[in-house]
């Protein structure tokens, strides 16, 4: 089923609008409606309609791991070699403390739907240990999954080759589709992405594929490079999502747009899976 009039009208409602000023796309894949909009998470969340969303899927842009750990040069997310503007980050950070993070949890609990809600949030180490707490006095937590990037990236004390993801449901005990899905899974992390951070579909793919049925609508208000849209319309699932950034809106919207009409993934080339591997994500 595809979107409702309330949450469509959210949008833009001319097909492809861009204007400099705003970035807010709606695509139509055969049966289902793909939204991306240019907005910060919860001004984005505040807007949609209560009960209106049925899985969230998010790997939020933390501020704790490159403040507080204070590691190298005082930043492990960003550029080293050109600072830029803003400390070489690569992106906006969402500020990560309990106040914030409390209001954004509120906002997803708003918008996902009491009966069924699944929810999926990424972190890292040191995120989940001062926000993943707080996820518990929003949701049911059903479990802590954790993503082996296969290959080790960069890493002070020990070289970092995972990452985390709370696993919970809106207070409902909903199943996912197979009881057999394990709790770790195995994708290569996307190297040199065109998007720094960029994810590999499949763990999008993999979230949706155990918690949705076709026709569901699912929402990440971190949209980034659009990893997850593209999980979505391989699901055949409806997908509303933002990201503060522009330069992730047109990148994220011009990934969809070559997807629908190509069934191609242009920033995804190859699979993330790791040979001999059992596919359970599709
Ligand atoms: C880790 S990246 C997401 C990457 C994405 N999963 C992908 O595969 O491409 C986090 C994103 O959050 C965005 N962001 C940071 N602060 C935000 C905020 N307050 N509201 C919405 N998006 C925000 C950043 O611009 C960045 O694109």
């Amino acid at each position: 089923m595809p979107l409702i009039k309330e949450q469509l009208a959210l949008f833009q409602s001319d097909q492809f609008l861009d204007t400099e000023s705003k970035h807010d796309w709606i695509f139509r894949d055969s049966k289902t409606d793909i939204c991306i909009k240019q907005d910060d998470c919860i001004s984005f969340l505040e807007s949609l309609p209560v009960n209106s969303v049925d899985i969230i899927v998010t790997d939020p842009a933390y501020s704790g791991m490159n403040r507080k750990l204070k590691l190298g040069h005082g930043r492990i997310v960003g550029n080293y070699s050109n600072k830029g503007s803003d400390n070489g980050r690569w992106f906006k950070e969402f500020e990560d403390n309990e106040k914030n993070y409390h209001e954004f949890l509120t906002q997803c609990q708003r918008v996902l739907r009491k009966e069924t809600g699944h929810i999926y949030i990424m972190f890292d180490s040191f995120s989940l240990l001062t926000l993943g707490p707080i996820v518990r006095q929003h949701f049911d937590v059903k479990n802590l999954i954790t993503w082996d990037k296969v290959n080790f990236g960069m890493g002070h004390y020990y070289r970092r080759r995972h990452e985390y993801i709370i696993f919970a449901t809106n207070g409902n005990n909903r199943k996912i589709r197979n009881r057999s899905f394990p709790d770790v899974w195995r994708f290569k992390r996307i190297y040199r992405a065109k998007y720094a951070t960029q994810k590999p579909t499949e763990l999008f793919q993999t979230m949706i594929y155990a918690s949705a049925e076709e026709g569901f609508t699912v929402c990440d208000p971190f949209v980034g490079s659009g990893s997850s849209a593209i999980a979505a319309i391989k699901n055949g699932c409806n997908f509303l999502g933002c990201d503060v950034s522009a330069e992730a809106i047109d990148i994220s919207a011009n990934r969809v747009k070559h997807f629908i009409a190509t069934r191609t993934d242009c920033l995804q080339k190859k699979p993330a899976s790791v040979a001999g591997e059992k596919v359970f994500w599709e």
